[in-house]
């Protein structure tokens, strides 16, 4: 039986893992970007039912010839656009060991006696790095953290928190009115997680989009939408890093409006990408005010190197995690079972011990050092643009991203239609050539940089990838204008 591990097949089994970690490496460091394009028209092929099965090496072997030639190399240092390469080594082994060692942290006393723990001790690390006040832990509601599978699931848990705080009855009523639950986000540059989680947890699309100034709140136009809707705002959410221009708000700015007017509306930071600054000695003061904030999203898989999926939602006031506390006899009603505080999930894998395996292997330091090269080569790439005859630049290089348009000899710059057929053309091409990845969306121009107002479609490069070079940097731009030149002449 060369099915399930046991030891008479143990030398297979090791036989099949160093296969697996032989092709991950040979992926990681040998593969395009993206080698083939796949179509959709073979999708029937995936969708037939394997009644009788083989052995995984030939399952393998399958793989590598059907799946793995159009899989994305996030590892290139082509691959510009997005976060994040995942490459720590230390990340991935916890990865690795996180899914042999088969721990699920629903409850401590059977199911993760020292993965609970373990866990607990990566979140009172964040914290701590945060600047969060460190508190005793006698039970899971002192913690004030929890590790969910992304982003999207740290702001879902951060809403529910804001709407039990808003009116700590609905866990068992309901809600009676959802445009008494609304919630504040910076206009255009919002996440869809805010807008789609308060939607699930029933409070309906109640989202105010207040203006921006440089991609920040216009604190006089937030301070209106305060006054004029107040009683009915639960939270105002900030952004320590957009997930397009990469924008820290003015976190102190905010924080003291927004509680000079009502102190009980939750304030929620969206750090997914931002709290990473606060590895760094240099880059730490960026973010100076997140403390401050009653709930902080945190993405190590976007940001630190760790391979996906990661997050963490720390919470200022530990305690709180109480309103959304429910238990079971099923889940263990005892004093660390992490299934107690975490909404939406269940049966929940070790998911932070890459992250465990990652901060004791880096250290505060040398994460600190990686987030600092990663800022230092988006600060490269903006100095490029700014100088070049060829492109413009669109934000303010916060952290590690930069958006920008090729504009050629700036001949088009005002015609916004033109600009955005051009740089959506070399978006195309790239995906189809595969060599290079650059991001895409749509974006207002806050700035008044093409034209006031205008929705642009930029590129966006962005470092999430410590392989990078300032060298790549260069001959990605100069394969941009290539292209370009070639989509105009056509
Ligand atoms: C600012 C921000 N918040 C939340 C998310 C959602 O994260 P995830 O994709 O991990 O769910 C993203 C993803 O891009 C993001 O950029």
């Amino acid at each position: 039986m060369k099915q399930i591990l046991n030891e008479t097949n143990m030398n297979y089994a090791e036989k099949c893992f160093k296969e697996a970690i032989d092709l991950g490496i040979n992926f990681k460091i040998n593969q395009k970007v993206k080698n083939k394009i796949f179509d959709k028209n073979m999708l029937n092929q995936l969708l037939e039912v394997p009644i009788n099965g083989s052995e995984p090496l030939k399952v393998m072997e399958e793989f590598k010839k059907q799946i793995l030639p159009y899989c994305t190399n996030f590892s290139n240092v082509n691959f510009m656009g997005f976060p994040d390469a995942g490459n720590s080594i230390s990340g991935i082994l916890g990865a690795l060991i996180a899914d042999l060692l088969q721990q699920n942290l629903i409850n401590s006393s059977f199911c993760a006696p020292i993965a609970t723990f373990t866990e607990i001790a990566v979140i009172k690390w964040l914290r701590e790095i945060i600047g969060y006040e460190i508190k005793p832990i006698k039970n899971i509601w002192n913690v004030g953290g929890i590790i969910t599978y992304g982003g999207t699931g740290s702001n879902t848990t951060a809403m529910l928190l804001a709407r039990e705080n808003h009116n700590t009855k609905t866990m068992t009523e309901g809600v009676y009115n959802p445009k008494d639950y609304k919630v504040i986000i910076p206009k255009g540059i919002g996440h869809y997680s805010i807008k789609g989680s308060l939607m699930w947890i029933g409070c309906g699309d109640n989202v105010i989009e207040v203006e921006t100034v440089g991609f920040k709140y216009n604190l006089s136009k937030l301070k209106e939408t305060l006054i004029e809707n107040r009683g009915k705002i639960m939270c105002v959410v900030v952004y320590v890093g957009d997930s397009r221009t990469m924008t820290i708000d003015n976190l102190t700015g905010v924080y003291e409006l927004v509680k000079s007017i009502d102190s009980n509306i939750w304030l929620h930071a969206d750090a997914c990408h931002g709290f990473s600054l606060a590895f760094s000695k240099k880059l730490r003061k960026k973010i100076k005010g997140i403390e401050l904030y009653d709930s902080i999203s945190t993405d190590p898989h976007k940001v630190l190197a760790i391979p996906y999926c990661i997050s963490a939602l720390l919470i200022k006031n530990p305690e709180k995690m109480k309103l959304i506390t429910s238990t079971s006899d099923l889940i263990m009603q005892e004093d660390f079972a992490y299934g107690q505080i975490t909404p939406f999930i269940g049966s929940k894998s070790w998911v932070s011990l890459k992250l465990w395996f990652a901060m004791k292997s880096l250290g505060v330091a040398g994460i600190g050092k990686m987030i600092e090269k990663r800022c230092d080569l988006a600060t490269y790439l903006k100095k490029l643009i700014i100088k070049s005859e060829n492109f413009v630049l669109l934000n303010d290089v916060n952290i590690n991203s930069v958006v920008f348009m090729y504009v050629g000899n700036k001949n088009n710059i005002n015609d916004v239609k033109y600009l955005n057929d051009l740089n959506l053309k070399i978006y195309n091409y790239l995906l189809n050539e595969g060599k290079y990845y650059l991001h895409k969306f749509s974006l207002s121009d806050d700035k008044g940089i093409i034209k006031k107002d205008a929705t642009l479609s930029p590129l966006r490069y962005m470092s999430g990838n410590d392989n990078i070079r300032e060298k790549d940097i260069n001959e990605m731009l100069n394969h941009i204008i290539e292209v370009a030149k070639e989509i105009e002449n056509e």
